[in-house]
């Protein structure tokens, strides 16, 4: 029987062991996926685009009307000024990301990542064969480390891979944070592959800030975003790609070698949504009480350290206070009828538990009785 090719020896698959839905009655703190309907005029278009027949190939890199939707849109909401002709609508975020790393890498190269990061990016560059560089940030804030990053830098160096609001931190980097990954950057002559799929679930009085719009970023940043979070679309598999022309050329490229383009009738439905923005601030709305309620309620733990997240929906949380490895409190916590997610299964996360709050109102609130239960009684 023929073997499949040594590429996939010991690859991961990020936190999908942890993902699989647990037992019935079991509450699901895991999921990093909007526990809210898409829009209805998004799946109204969607249906329209299909009875009109939208159902053939089309332009590779998404419908020029689709791009320059998203141009407009990062321009208005992000101040990054990017044609129409340099967008590329992917087949998710996630498989933007994967172009990103082939168009800043060759197999050997390194990549700089802001540990712990979201569990995806390490078994993807292995899968393309870059080499991923973990650098710690701060555990107290969860900011980045900017002269850990300086001093991690060689010559095999090629990207710098961010992810602001972070999963699974919660952390938002101020702009002057950003401006110095630029500069950073810059002196190296680096790409920055920004990953702003939180870009609206910002909690804090700074805005998000894409290194994109900044002075001597546009050049050398790839910003990947998508459809996933803030209008709750995370099954259409919907995400785009920003950057300067060669690199966006390359996009096109991989996506013609690869994907060829989304689906046709989704492209006016995702235009849509752009403009959803009465949804996306009843979301933020619901995702800032569920924080509250859950940050209140597990402070009342002891032995929890928890950080304030400053944006997108997950609380990454140290349980050293309580004596337990991050492995042995998500099995005590799933005994108790709570699923959450032992951070040693990334770099850097270690003693940490991540818990999402983009699930439902109920679910936190019974998920936190059970804890307490568990912990407290
Ligand atoms: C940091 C980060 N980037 C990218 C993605 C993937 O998003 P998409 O559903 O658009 O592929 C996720 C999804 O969880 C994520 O957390």
């Amino acid at each position: 029987m023929p073997q499949v090719s040594g590429r996939y020896e010991g690859l991961g698959v990020g936190f999908a062991p942890y993902l699989q839905p647990p037992g019935e009655g079991v509450m699901r703190w895991t999921v990093g996926e909007p526990g809210f309907d898409t829009p209805n005029e998004v799946i109204e278009t969607a249906i329209q685009g299909l009875k009109d027949g939208k159902t053939k190939y089309t332009r590779g890199a998404g419908s020029l009307e689709l791009c320059n939707a998203v141009s407009d849109y990062i321009k208005e909401k992000h101040k990054i000024n990017c044609p129409a002709e340099d967008i590329v609508i992917t087949p998710g975020a996630k498989q933007g990301l994967l172009y990103s790393f082939l168009i800043t890498t060759m197999p050997g190269d390194e990549v700089i990542l802001l540990a712990p990061s979201w569990a995806s990016y390490e078994p993807m560059l292995k899968f393309i064969g870059a080499i991923p560089i973990h650098v710690p940030v701060n555990k107290d804030t969860f900011h980045p480390d900017l002269d850990a990053i300086r001093n991690s830098i060689n010559e095999k160096t090629k990207m710098i891979l961010i992810n602001s609001p972070c999963n699974p931190t919660g952390a938002v980097f101020t702009p002057s944070e950003i401006q110095e990954i630029v500069d950073i950057a810059k002196e190296y002559d680096l790409w920055i592959v920004s990953d702003e799929i939180y870009a609206r679930l910002v909690w804090v009085d700074y805005p998000h800030v894409s290194p994109a719009s900044l002075p001597g970023g546009a050049e050398r940043t790839i910003v990947v975003n998508g459809w996933s979070k803030s209008w709750a679309m995370t099954g259409m598999r919907l995400g785009f790609l920003a950057g300067p022309t060669n690199a966006m050329k390359a996009a096109a490229k991989s996506q013609a070698n690869s994907a060829s383009h989304v689906p046709t009738f989704l492209m006016d439905a995702a235009k849509v949504a752009l403009k959803c923005d009465n949804e996306v601030q009843k979301f933020n709305n619901e995702y800032l009480k569920r924080k509250d309620i859950m940050v209140k309620g597990l402070s009342k733990i002891p032995g929890l350290r928890i950080v304030e997240p400053e944006g997108a929906f997950y609380l990454f949380i140290d349980v050293t206070g309580t004596g337990m490895t991050d492995v042995e409190f998500a099995n005590g916590a799933l005994d108790a009828g709570v699923q959450l997610i032992p951070a040693s299964l990334i770099t850097g996360g270690s003693g940490f538990i991540r818990v999402s709050y983009a699930c439902s109102e109920e679910v936190i609130i019974e998920g936190l009785e059970r804890l307490k239960k568990w912990l407290l009684e």
